[in-house]
């Protein structure tokens, strides 16, 4: 049921602003976040003393783009764990913890022992799933479903910006006993409800990103560099390109460049660098100086409008995508990564729906 779309994949990524409504539908209701589902372990998640996100692959980069929301407005440390490290050092959680669980399928073994060890030691556990009656679903004490949809393509795609969604929406509920952050919170309920709109906005890009793949068909290697709320929109980006198009990619934290990555840099490289107005811009601005100053070769995602602040001489590329708020921007930014990967895909000939040597859900450790 690919309808006018060739592979899932593409069908799964312009499906976005509908899924997106899907999941917000009935939970945002005269500017107050309403989540059946966590609504009688309210006061025990915000007594918690830390947060765990906990998940595997996309579902933990999802958890990374929320987290620095989820602090903001909780007020609640909040640490990351993926699941099979979590495992491998025996982390430490205890009663006082909440432990969110992220994961599309709800049937990832990773994710499920880490949740049967995070019980066993006695943390509040949270699900955040896409799949009602899922393993997830059924043994952890609470949870929302991200209503995203069926996803069938290997590569998680509309599941990992649904699940955005929703963690920001748990982070709206849990700090909503706060009044410091009241206006801060009625902005983000305002751009949630206007996103669907900017996201079937940036899927317009289609075309551009696969002009942007002809270029980089032939590259042994792609860097991506983000920071701040877009450090797991790198990492995520890079992660599509290397599963999909089987192409090697690295998503790094910008704030690390200086630290050893920028050796790699010359003229031939490819590398995106992302942008986009926040708290981190000047940062990137800065970044962006230093990379061009290496000859690097630049592709730049940034605000519209913002093209000739980022790349003042015209030499890099320019991605330009609509500026929403801070905390919902990895959304609109992931999307034109995702078409990238696709369309690099495709003309790189490989199957796109089902990449070499991966499952859509990993039930093995
Ligand atoms: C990448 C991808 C995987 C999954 C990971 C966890 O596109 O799909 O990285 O995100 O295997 O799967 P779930 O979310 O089902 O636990």
């Amino acid at each position: 049921k690919k309808g006018d779309f060739d592979h899932f994949m593409k069908k799964e990524i312009h499906e976005q602003p509908g899924s997106l409504t899907t999941s917000m539908r009935g939970r945002l209701k005269n500017g107050i976040v309403g989540l059946g589902g966590l609504k009688d372990h309210m006061r025990t998640i915000r007594r918690s003393r830390r947060i765990i996100f906990i998940g595997c692959g996309t579902s933990y980069h999802a958890a990374l783009a929320a987290r620095p929301i989820m602090e903001e407005l909780t007020d609640v440390p909040v640490t990351m764990e993926i699941a099979s490290d979590m495992l491998d050092r025996k982390a430490l959680i205890f009663k006082e913890d909440t432990a969110v669980f992220v994961s599309q399928s709800g049937e990832t073994a990773d994710t499920l022992h880490a949740l049967e060890y995070a019980l066993e030691n006695g943390a509040l556990c949270l699900g955040v799933t896409n799949t009602v009656g899922s393993t997830l679903a059924r043994k952890t004490h609470c949870g929302v479903h991200i209503n995203a949809g069926c996803e069938i393509g290997v590569a998680s795609t509309k599941a990992y910006t649904c699940q955005i969604v929703v963690m920001v929406m748990i982070a709206l509920a849990i700090g909503s006993d706060k009044l410091s952050t009241l206006a801060k919170r009625e902005a983000i309920i305002a751009g949630l409800t206007k996103l669907p709109e900017q996201v079937r906005d940036v899927l317009k890009l289609d075309g551009e990103m696969k002009v942007l793949a002809q270029s980089l068909i032939d590259e042994q290697s792609l860097l991506m560099f983000g920071r701040g709320n877009n450090y797991a929109t790198a990492l995520e980006g890079a992660l599509k390109v290397k599963e999909v198009a089987l192409m090697h990619s690295e998503g790094m934290l910008a704030g690390e460049m200086k630290h050893g990555p920028l050796a790699l840099v010359d003229e031939h490289l490819p590398i995106i660098v992302i942008a986009t107005q926040d708290d981190s811009f000047s940062k990137q601005q800065s970044v962006i100086q230093q990379l061009h100053a290496r000859k690097g070769r630049l592709i730049v995602m940034c605000s519209k409008g913002d093209a000739s602040l980022v790349c003042p001489d015209g030499r890099s590329r320019v991605i330009e995508v609509p500026q929403v708020a801070d905390c919902l921007q990895p959304i609109i930014n992931i999307i034109p990564l995702q078409l990238l990967a696709y369309h690099l895909t495709v003309l790189r000939g490989y199957d796109v729906d089902q990449p070499r040597n991966l499952a859509k859900s990993v039930t093995t450790q």
